[in-house]
């Protein structure tokens, strides 16, 4: 069965990536089309012409105005992806017309919907408001990964492992040595996990880029919305310095990391990751320090990931882990996308349509 979960926005692109050129990239094993319309719009179709299925993302494809041009032999397709023009004769068989995605631009990401088009409008869009708000800085990357993104998620819910695979970069003792709370919302289907240090070392990712020297109150809290969207909200301090009792934090450093988790096809997946932060607002140095920090942070975790895919993809069915308290936040998680998947599954087509009549 799909461990895919459908009837789903997922992050496709950075808004960036996409302007005036054909753009494909595999989404939940579906290849799409996404370019901007001269309006600035952005839209998505499947990246298969409906002729002989020239990917419509490669060269000599392009765009001609709100159209875009089949680099085979020339079928043309408006921004719905209904076709409006074929090569040697005036009439456009009714049935040529590319499979058209729903498309929303928010927070400095593209999101396309995978699933039944008509229950887009039922499935709210996830946010990630500090991305593009102001009073926050934001770098940003993607990495691809040669894994299942169940294994990102398992990776992202147990942040110990900084304490190992990160040490140097993130990971300091006191991240493994401190016990984690995990909560879950079952209503609105989000699983909660919190590592709340008082007193610890603050490791060159946060040394560098607040300036604080010295010991560091560290706090991790965790807000995953299964399947796709992994928020962590960072806060660290000198030693001593907690919130006020208002809730107003001048003296915290905050940092909002985000990651979209989208799988490419069941065995790989588009690691989107941003770093959002609250301070040194204009500074280029510290942004590339963040920026080269996180991806170098980012690629030793694709470098784990890609193994254990290596390793899971050589098994059989039904190895027995072994879990202990600071997995509870990943096992949280696989149970409710397990039971998203099943939910979606039920309305997974035979083979998914490219051609529609409609
Ligand atoms: S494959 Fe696209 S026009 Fe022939
Ligand atoms: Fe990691």
């Amino acid at each position: 069965m799909t461990s895919i979960v459908r009837n789903q926005w997922y992050v496709a692109a950075y808004g960036r990536e996409i302007g005036r050129e054909v753009f494909g990239r595999t989404i939940c094993g579906e290849s799409i089309l996404f370019w901007r319309r001269e309006d600035g719009s952005v839209t998505a179709m499947s990246d298969r012409c409906v002729h002989r299925r020239f990917p419509l993302s490669e060269k000599p494809s392009h765009l001609v105005g709100d159209t875009v041009v089949c680099g085979y032999h020339g079928f043309t397709y408006d921004a719905d992806g209904k076709c409006v023009a074929v090569p040697g004769q005036t009439r456009v068989p009714r049935t040529a017309r590319l499979k058209s995605y729903p498309v929303v631009e928010q927070d400095s990401f593209v999101w396309v919907f995978i699933g039944d088009d008509d229950r887009s409008d039922s499935v709210p869009v996830p946010r990630a408001p500090w991305l593009d708000a102001e009073g926050y800085t934001t770098v940003s990357g993607m990495e691809p990964l040669a894994a299942r993104a169940s294994l990102l998620v398992d990776n992202l819910m147990d942040l110990s492992h900084e304490t190992y695979l990160h040490g140097g970069y993130i990971g300091t003792p006191e991240v493994a040595n401190t016990p984690i709370t995990t909560e879950v919302d079952e209503d609105a289907q989000v699983v909660y996990v919190s590592r709340h240090m008082d007193d610890a070392d603050c490791p060159p990712f946060y040394a560098t880029s607040t300036g604080i020297q010295g010991r560091i109150v560290r706090w991790q809290d965790i807000e995953f919305h299964p399947p796709c969207l992994y928020l962590l909200h960072s806060r660290v301090a000198p030693v001593g310095v907690l919130p006020h009792e208002d809730g107003s934090d001048p003296d915290g450093f905050h940092v909002e990391v985000v990651y979209a988790i989208t799988p490419e096809t069941e065995h790989s997946t588009h690691d989107f990751w941003a770093v959002a932060r609250d301070f040194a607002l204009e500074d280029e140095g510290v942004s590339d320090f963040l920026r080269e920090s996180n991806r170098t942070v980012v690629l030793q975790d694709v470098v784990a990931l890609d193994a254990l895919e290596r390793v899971l993809a050589g098994e059989p069915d039904g190895y027995q882990e072994l879990s202990i308290n600071i997995d509870t936040g990943g096992l949280a998680a696989r149970r409710i996308i397990a039971a998203q998947a099943a939910a979606g599954a039920e309305q997974v087509p035979e083979s998914p349509a490219v051609l529609s009549t409609r």
